[in-house]
């Protein structure tokens, strides 16, 4: 009998610490609404900020269960988990594609399930856009021409610039439509020149290795157009270990996508020269859009998140402290 009322009392002291330590009950999933989330994976600062953003406007709302999969870049991994989805029954679906191309057959295996869909931050590029409701992330093209537009502003007309492209996922959205900004800036601008393209994949490791062999034979370079943030910290790395300065007053001018709080912090201290925004931080509007649907209101076919650009003379301190990403 004593220990009966031991037993007793310790069971209600961990259920009375965890109602104090704040350690939520989990809904049955029943109950819930369901929501299954493709991401591409954890290759960036960008990413995992968006991937907070999404889980915490989900996961703090005991009316949603989220469940998260991370592809590790792999479409193959994404259309796995998609599979897995569609198995246990959800209610919704969001995919951050990895690339563009190769989304017909799978979603058209969701919309046979009755699932509704939502492709979020990058496009996919299907015949039928009525397999998914709707796609929220950013202007790529538009970023890619307001650093064009730097460029243009900086450079007087009869210079010749010498421009190294990094570029990240071959395919995908934030890739695509940023070369194409350049490319299509570099046909118009006969003193303009992309000296070489090199891939970086996102990742800052990919930049480093490539820029540092590239940078053993080919030094001239008046331009950095960096596709991402953790390629452009690659990228200073690798000139660092060159010998070669950058920034403001130096020999390469750096721009860079994605304006993270780190990105921002080397802008204000002059040693990146372009910031140009993409705000991961959609995970509530994300949200919205679904209950929007849920509630049967009409809902975009696109939105797009607000940007902007930075450069040394139009940020402050204050403004890279306050950075969510
Ligand atoms: O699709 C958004 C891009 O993907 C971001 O620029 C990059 O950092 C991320 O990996």
């Amino acid at each position: 009998m004593k220990r009966f009322f031991s037993i007793l009392l310790c069971l209600s002291m961990i259920l009375m610490m965890a109602s104090c330590s704040g350690i939520k009950e989990t809904k049955p999933s029943a109950e819930a609404f369901v929501v299954g989330f493709s991401q591409v994976g954890s290759e960036s600062d960008w990413r995992v900020a968006n991937t907070k953003s999404m889980a915490t406007a989900f996961e703090n709302d005991d009316e949603y269960e989220f469940l998260m999969e991370n592809a590790r870049q792999e479409q193959e991994n994404q259309f796995t988990a998609i599979r897995r989805f569609i198995l246990e029954g959800v209610d919704f679906i969001v995919i951050a594609p990895t690339v563009e191309e190769g989304w017909d057959t799978i979603l058209a295996e969701i919309r046979d399930a009755n699932i509704p869909v939502i492709i979020i931050d990058r496009s996919v590029a299907v015949e039928d856009d009525s397999l998914y409701l709707t796609n929220i992330g950013s202007d790529f093209l538009q970023q890619g021409k307001l650093a064009v537009e730097w460029i243009e502003n900086d450079t007087p007309s009869d210079k010749e610039l010498k421009i190294l492209h990094l570029q990240g996922t071959i395919g995908a959205t934030a890739q695509i439509q940023r070369t194409k900004a350049l490319e299509d800036a570099v046909r118009t601008h006969s003193n303009w020149k992309i000296v070489s393209q090199l891939y970086g994949d996102f990742t800052e490791a990919k930049a480093y290795e490539v820029m540092t062999t590239y940078l053993k034979t080919n030094r001239d370079i008046d331009v950095l157009y960096s596709e991402n943030d953790n390629m452009t910290f690659g990228a200073m790395r690798a000139l660092e270990e060159a010998g070669i300065t950058y920034g403001n007053g130096g020999q390469v001018k750096i721009i860079t996508f994605d304006a993270t709080k780190e990105a921002l912090q080397y802008c204000h201290d002059g040693k990146i020269n372009l910031c140009v925004e993409c705000n991961p931080m959609f995970g509530p509007d994300v949200k919205s859009l679904i209950e929007k649907y849920r509630r049967g209101e009409a809902i975009p076919r696109h939105v797009h998140v607000n940007e902007s650009a930075y450069t040394t003379q139009n940020i402050t301190q204050d403004f890279v402290d306050s950075r969510a990403y």
